[in-house]
C-alpha cells in the first residue's frame, strides 16, 4: 500500500530503478504521442512528472485510464524514475502501470486548474491545503512549529500545557467566549415561565444558577495563558506555551481571528531588556528557519508576491501599500535583511513624538496617552525606520493590570514588536512582582483580587522579577509567508459569522 513520498523520489538519484508513487492529479497533458500527468502527494511543493508514450502498444491499459484521470483524482503509479527532458524538473516518472483510486468529476469537482481567488477558497477549506498556496502555507505552518520548540528546547525552556477552559480572564479585557453545559433555551424558558406566574426575577442570577454550571462556575475559553505560565515559571525559571487561545473581539480584520495559536514564553529572572532581547531573537530564529528549511515555498511566496507587485491590476488583499516597502527587495531578501541586522528600540514616549512630527498623515491623530493604531503602527515601521521596532513603556491606562509600573507612575514595562506590512506581531511586558502595587493595579482596574488569589499568591512566596511575551502564531506566518489575510495561515479561521466546517 504504502509508497514513497513525492519530495523522497525527487531528492533520490533518476537511475531508471522502478518506483511507485501516489497522489492527486492537479493537470493532464495530452498530445497525439504523449501524455503527461502532474501529481501532488503534498510533500513538497513540486508535483512529479508521469509521462507515457501513446504509441507503445503496452500502453493500451493505461490509455483506458485516462478518461478517468482529471485534475484532483486520485491516483497509485508505478514507472521508472528517469531523468526528466523537461526544463525545471530533474527527474519524472516513465509510467508503466495507472491505477484510479478516486475520481473527481470535472464537471462537479470545485478546484479546477485555473486560479481561484482566496475568497473562494475560504469557502472550500476543506479543499484548499491541494493548491500550491495553501499547500506551502499548511508546510511552512507545520515547519515553524517544530521551529518554536526547537528554539526554546535549545535554551532550556520547558513546553507547559496551559488550560484552555478557565476561570480567568487573563487580559482582564472580558473578551472571552463563555463556556457552559447550561442550556441557553431552557433558561429562556424558565424566565418566560416564571413571567406567564406572574413573578419578577429581579436580577439574571435568579435565573442563570452558576453553581449548577459543569463546573460550578462562570469559565470561558482562555485569552492568553499568561497567567498559568507565570505559575510554572515560578518554579521551573523558563517555560514557554504553545497552544490556542480564543477572544470574542468583534473585529473584522485581516489581522483578527477568534481562534489563534500563541506561544508564549516566561522567564523569571528576566527584565524587560532581557524580554525585549528574547523576542527579537527568537523571531529572527524562526525566519531563518522558514528561509532554510522551506526554502522551495519560500521561493513561491517570493515570485507570488513579486508577480502580484507588478501587476498592479490584482490589487492584494489587505492593504497593497503594507507589503510595498519590503516588497522592493522581495520577500526572501527582505526578511534576510531583517534577520540581520538590529530591530529599532524605542520607548513610547518616543514614538509619539516622532508621529505628532507627521500629524498630517494620520487619520487618528496622535497625542501621548492614545493606543497606537495600525496606521501609526505602520508609520513607524515603513516611513519612520523601515525595520521592525521594539515599543516599550506604554501608558498604564491601555495596557493590562499586570505589568510593572514604572518609576514615574504612568508607564508601564511593555513591549510591543511591530514588523512593516503587519503592525503588532509580539505583546509583551515585565510583569508586576511586587504585590501591594499589584493590588492597586487590579483596583484601578476594576478587577476582583479574590479572583486572582493564586497569581497574587506567586507574589506573596517567593516573588522574583520576570518578564514574557506572547507570539501570535498567525500573524508571525502572515509575515513569513506575505499573506495579507490571517483567515488564510490558519486551517480553518474562526472570525465574526465565520465557523464553518
Ligand atoms: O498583546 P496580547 O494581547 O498579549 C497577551 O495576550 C499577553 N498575555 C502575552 C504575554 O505577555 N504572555 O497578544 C499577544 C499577541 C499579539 O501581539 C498578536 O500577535 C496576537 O497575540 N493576537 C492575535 N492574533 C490574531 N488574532 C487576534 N484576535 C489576536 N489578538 C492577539
Ligand atoms: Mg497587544
Amino acid at each position: 500500500m504504502k509508497t514513497p513520498l513525492i519530495k523522497e523520489l525527487l531528492a533520490s538519484p533518476a537511475d531508471s530503478r522502478a518506483v511507485a508513487v501516489s497522489g492527486w492529479v492537479r493537470t493532464k497533458r495530452e498530445s497525439k504521442n504523449l501524455v503527461f500527468l502532474q501529481v501532488s502527494d503534498g510533500s513538497c511543493f513540486s508535483p512529479i512528472q508521469l509521462a507515457f508514450d501513446r504509441s507503445g502498444a503496452a500502453n493500451a491499459a493505461l490509455e483506458r485510464q485516462l478518461p478517468r484521470v482529471t485534475t484532483g483524482a486520485s491516483v497509485r503509479a508505478t514507472g521508472r524514475l528517469v531523468p526528466s527532458p523537461a526544463a525545471g524538473q530533474v527527474a519524472e516518472i516513465a509510467l508503466e502501470t495507472l491505477e484510479v483510486l478516486g475520481e473527481a468529476p470535472a464537471d462537479s469537482y470545485p478546484l479546477q486548474k485555473k486560479g481561484h481567488s482566496f475568497e473562494f477558497l475560504r469557502e472550500n477549506a476543506h479543499l484548499r491545503a491541494r493548491t500550491n498556496t495553501f499547500g506551502a502555507v499548511a508546510r511552512v505552518r507545520s515547519q515553524l512549529s517544530f521551529a518554536v520548540h526547537s528554539f526554546f528546547q535549545e535554551r532550556g525552556f520547558q513546553y507547559f500545557s496551559a488550560p484552555i477552559i478557565t476561570a480567568s480572564d487573563a487580559e482582564g479585557a472580558g473578551e472571552m467566549f463563555q463556556v457552559t453545559t447550561l442550556s441557553l433555551e431552557k433558561l429562556a424558558e424558565a424566565g418566560v415561565l416564571a413571567g406567564a406566574k406572574g413573578k419578577r426575577p429581579e436580577t439574571a442570577a435568579e435565573l442563570v444558577r452558576y453553581e449548577k454550571d459543569f463546573f460550578g462556575r462562570r469559565t470561558s475559553l482562555t485569552v492568553s495563558g499568561q497567567l498559568a505560565g507565570e505559575t510554572y515559571a515560578a518554579a521551573l525559571s523558563r517555560i514557554y506555551t504553545f497552544g490556542p487561545t480564543f477572544r470574542a473581539e468583534n473585529s473584522n480584520t485581516a489581522r483578527h481571528i477568534a481562534e489563534f495559536w500563541m506561544i508564549e514564553p516566561e522567564m523569571s529572572f528576566y527584565d524587560l531588556d532581557d524580554d525585549a532581547a528574547l523576542a527579537e531573537e527568537f523571531i529572527k530564529y524562526l525566519l531563518n528557519w522558514a528561509l532554510d528549511k522551506c526554502a522551495e515555498d519560500m521561493r513561491f511566496f517570493d515570485e507570488r508576491i513579486k508577480r502580484e507587485l507588478m501587476n498592479s491590476d490584482v490589487s492584494r488583499e489587505g492593504n497593497a501599500q503594507v507589503f510595498d516597502a519590503r516588497s522592493r527587495r522581495g520577500l526572501i531578501d527582505t526578511l534576510r535583511g531583517v534577520a540581520d541586522s538590529p530591530f529599532q528600540r524605542v520607548t513610547y514616549t518616543e514614538a509619539v513624538a516622532e508621529l505628532e512630527k507627521n500629524r498630517d498623515s494620520f487619520e487618528f491623530k496622535p497625542f501621548w496617552g492614545c493606543d497606537l493604531q495600525s496606521e501609526h503602527e505602520k508609520y513607524l515601521t515603513e516611513q519612520t525606520y523601515r525595520k521592525p521596532v521594539i515599543v516599550t513603556d506604554y501608558p498604564k491606562e491601555i495596557k493590562a493590570f499586570y505589568m510593572k509600573l514604572n518609576g514615574d507612575g504612568k508607564t508601564v514595562r511593555a513591549l510591543d514588536v511591530l514588523v512593516p506590512g503587519l503592525g503588532e506581531i509580539i505583546g509583551g511586558s515585565q510583569r508586576e512582582e511586587d504585590c501591594g502595587a499589584l493590588l492597586s493595579r487590579m483596583t484601578e482596574c476594576g478587577l476582583s483580587p479574590d479572583d486572582y488569589w493564586w497569581y497574587l499568591d506567586l507574589r506573596r512566596f517567593g516573588t522574583v522579577p520576570h518578564s514574557g511575551f506572547g507570539l501570535g502564531f498567525e500573524r508571525l506566518l502572515m509575515y513569513v509567508t506575505g499573506m495579507t489575510n490571517i483567515r488564510d495561515v490558519i486551517p480553518y479561521p474562526r472570525a465574526p459569522r465565520q465557523a464553518d466546517f
